[in-house]
């Protein structure tokens, strides 16, 4: 049920807090170390591998970019992702040296499933994140990460969304323990500031008012830009995707150093741009090209970690969030996107939970 909420997407959205809590505690054991038991995969077979391919379709293709830098960081394990409907045609190199990940939500999507086989045919060893207990893609995986965000309902995913990022951060920091690229110190320090992030996400959804207020700007607009740098960008496409599947408003997602490279042609008088601006070392980055669009007429929102600085000199409008270390931002950035996406689209008169012409799960080519 909806819970009192007048959505399910909005029921979803306030699921996260539990969500990214029952996904990570319910795997620490006493001395706060992560166990999957589901997980097979050994130390000799991770220094076996030389590559993890990441393959998903939409929002869990987002997670997987974020998955990619976790990995990447924390365990050195080179790492590429793919969209499931490219990778399958894509004669990939792929081989028995080679993890594949798939995410997926219901476990059902066909092309994320098509490319699973793909990769099994090859040799590659096969770890599926999934919210479906059951599903057609944990039945075909060798290792499972089961998130547990309960049944997700509404079409524009969001809280199996934050859970998947919750599983990619206890899988790099998992392969990082075992191939032994981080310190004690610093595994402990991770597993503390992920457990936090729940009551974090909650201090974002109490400011639900000013993020309506943006939305009522955006309701105005007829596109709407979404701008970021390294995991940024990852919200950004995310963000645009939200903001277009519910509220049907045009939005696209850009790293904010291609601007110059042809978009900025694009922005007019009064045009929204969203700036995500919450990696430290890029901040001064995004704020020029914050600057850029400024210039040229456009209505500077950012959502910004806290206590950035310079930021409310070019911002016409800010939505804080709270701050934790760089690499789990995304999952606190994305938050009030979703909220942007939801309000957009009920102010719009829409209807959120089941926009036109899509389904929840895609399960025909
Ligand atoms: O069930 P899956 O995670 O495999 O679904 C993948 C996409 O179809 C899904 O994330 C889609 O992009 C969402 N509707 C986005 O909100």
């Amino acid at each position: 049920s909806k819970n009192g909420y007048s959505h399910f997407m909005m029921k979803e959205i306030y699921d996260q807090p539990t969500a990214i809590r029952e996904t990570l505690c319910r795997r620490l054991d006493e001395k706060r170390h992560i166990q999957l038991d589901d997980i097979k995969l050994q130390k000799e077979d991770l220094d076996e591998l030389n590559k993890i391919y990441i393959v998903a379709c939409g929002t869990a293709y987002h997670a997987g970019l974020v998955g990619k830098y976790a990995i990447e960081k924390l365990a050195r394990i080179p790492v590429e992702v793919d969209i499931a409907s490219e990778f399958r045609y894509s004669d990939p190199f792929v081989d028995d040296k080679t993890l594949l990940i798939v995410v997926s939500q219901s476990g059902e999507t066909a092309d994320t499933l098509a490319a699973l086989k793909e990769a099994k045919r090859k040799g590659a060893r096969v770890l599926a994140i999934t919210n479906v207990v059951g599903s057609s893609v944990a039945r075909e995986a060798d290792d499972l990460f089961y998130t547990w965000a309960g049944p997700e309902i509404a079409v524009a995913s969001t809280k199996a969304y934050t859970a998947q990022l919750v599983a990619f951060y206890m899988l790099a920091l998992h392969f990082a323990n075992t191939k032994g690229t981080i310190t004690d110190q610093e595994y402990v320090a991770y597993v503390d500031a992920i457990e936090g992030l729940g009551n974090k996400v909650e201090e974002i959804l109490s400011q639900k008012e000013t993020i309506e207020a943006v939305a009522k700007i955006l309701v105005e607009a007829t596109s709407a830009f979404y701008l970021g740098r390294g995991l940024d960008y990852t919200t950004a496409m995310e963000a645009a995707l939200k903001l277009k599947e519910i509220s049907y408003l045009h939005t696209e997602a850009f790293a904010a150093g291609e601007l110059k490279h042809g978009t900025i042609a694009l922005i007019e008088e009064g045009t929204p741009v969203l700036a995500i601006v919450t990696q430290e070392r890029l901040a001064e980055k995004m704020i020029s090209n914050m600057k850029e669009v400024k210039a040229r007429g456009a209505y500077v929102i950012a959502i910004a970690k806290e206590g950035t600085p310079h930021i409310g000199h070019v911002a016409d409008k800010i939505i804080e969030v709270p701050a934790v270390c760089d690499i789990l931002m995304p999952i606190l950035s994305v938050i009030p996107t979703q909220l942007l996406a939801y309000y957009t689209s009920t102010l719009k008169g829409l209807d959120v939970d089941k926009p036109r012409n899509l389904a929840k799960s895609v399960t025909v080519e």
